[in-house]
């Protein structure tokens, strides 16, 4: 089985076709990031633009690549949200009529399902249950993943998600968008020792986080200092040292609660190499293993919604014709 993906949630747009023979046979992205640096951030009306621009010859490219044709797709899979309305009508308008004209089934699959299902188009694949640490620009979350397409939430965060922490404290030191990986690069020159930032919720029991006090304290130290290149370096250390020390105290709060010794970490923020080191040293602690996606799968991509979407068919889900997108759309709904 053909399954075409398409992810047009944000501000990437991703194409992929997963066969259920091969595995994925070929994966494109246009990232809009240039388009919405000058703003500093996702403005989505251009979002929405220049995915109506690009989703089209996107698919062609990605369908040429994969040396096959549309009419061997057997199924289209396209993200229905959570995301930005606009975006999202994009992508599902495109893939329900692509599969109206080909007669083939269409499905909206949610986009941190599909982060979360990201880890298993790797060779090594955890079997279920699991525990899930969703880290994206729009969520954070831990799950206990009981079995396939169930999922129970532990905790999430009561304001800022923790790529939407790393964008804002990147816009305070005055990096680019989008700031995650910009920040993560400079905290990799800075001083560990310097400066102390809080680890927020850690004091409480509970599994929640709470990420927007720590981009205040970002702000105040900043403030407080002078701007040199070093400083700075050393103000993003203490920033990332704090989100991943908060996120191994978290998950291996979890790990106890619910004895699971696999974890699987995705969305856009598990790209951080600190995060991933502190996360698979956490794992030897107990003699489990962390499951990551590949660099590339991490952020927005179309592979991970054609995974997502091809289990969904296999599993017997159809939808009818007026499904509608939603930007809002919990996970433990599914
Ligand atoms: O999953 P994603 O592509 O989009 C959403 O579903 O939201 O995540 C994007 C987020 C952004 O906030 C970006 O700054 C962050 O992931 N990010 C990173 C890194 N790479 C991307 N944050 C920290 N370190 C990174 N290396
Ligand atoms: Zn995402």
């Amino acid at each position: 089985m053909q399954v075409l993906g398409i992810e047009t949630s944000c501000d990437e747009t991703g194409i992929a076709i997963y066969d259920s023979e091969v595995g994925l046979v070929a994966h494109n992205l246009h990232s809009q990031a240039k388009l919405h640096e000058e703003y500093g951030g996702v403005v989505p009306e251009l979002a929405s633009r220049d995915h109506i621009r690009r989703v089209l010859p996107l698919i062609t490219q990605t369908v040429t690549e994969a040396k096959t044709d549309l009419k061997s797709l057997d199924a289209i899979a396209y993200t229905a949200g959570p995301g930005l309305m606009g975006s999202l009508l994009v992508g599902s308008a495109i893939g329900r009529s692509l599969a109206y004209s080909l007669s083939v089934p269409a499905i909206g699959v949610h986009h941190m399902e599909a982060h979360l299902l990201a880890p298993m188009l790797e060779e090594n694949v955890p079997d279920y249950p699991f525990l899930a640490l969703l880290v994206s620009g729009g969520h954070t979350m831990i799950v206990n993943v009981t079995e396939a397409s169930k999922y129970e939430i532990l905790g999430e965060s009561v304001d800022d998600a923790a790529g939407e922490a790393f964008d804002k404290t990147a816009k305070l030191l005055g990096l680019p968008y989008p700031g995650g990986p910009v920040l993560s690069a400079l905290a990799e020159k800075g001083d560990s020792k310097r400066f102390l930032f809080p680890r927020p919720m850690t004091n409480k029991p509970g599994l929640n986080f709470s990420f927007s006090g720590l981009k205040t304290f970002a702000m105040n130290t900043i403030k407080a200092e002078s701007s040199d290149e070093q400083t700075r370096a050393d103000i993003a250390r203490a920033f990332v040292d704090a989100v991943v020390d908060t996120f191994v105290i978290k998950c291996r709060r979890a790990i106890k609660e619910t004895g699971l010794k696999r974890l699987i970490v995705a969305g856009g923020v598990s790209a951080n190499t600190q995060l991933r080191a502190g996360l698979i040293e956490l794992m030897h602690e107990f003699n489990g293993k962390a499951y990551f996606p590949r660099a590339e799968f991490c952020t927005d991509n179309g592979a991970m919604i054609a995974y997502a979407g091809y289990l969904r068919i296999k599993s017997g889900q159809t939808e009818s014709l007026n499904f509608k997108a939603k930007a809002r759309w919990p996970l433990e709904s599914l």
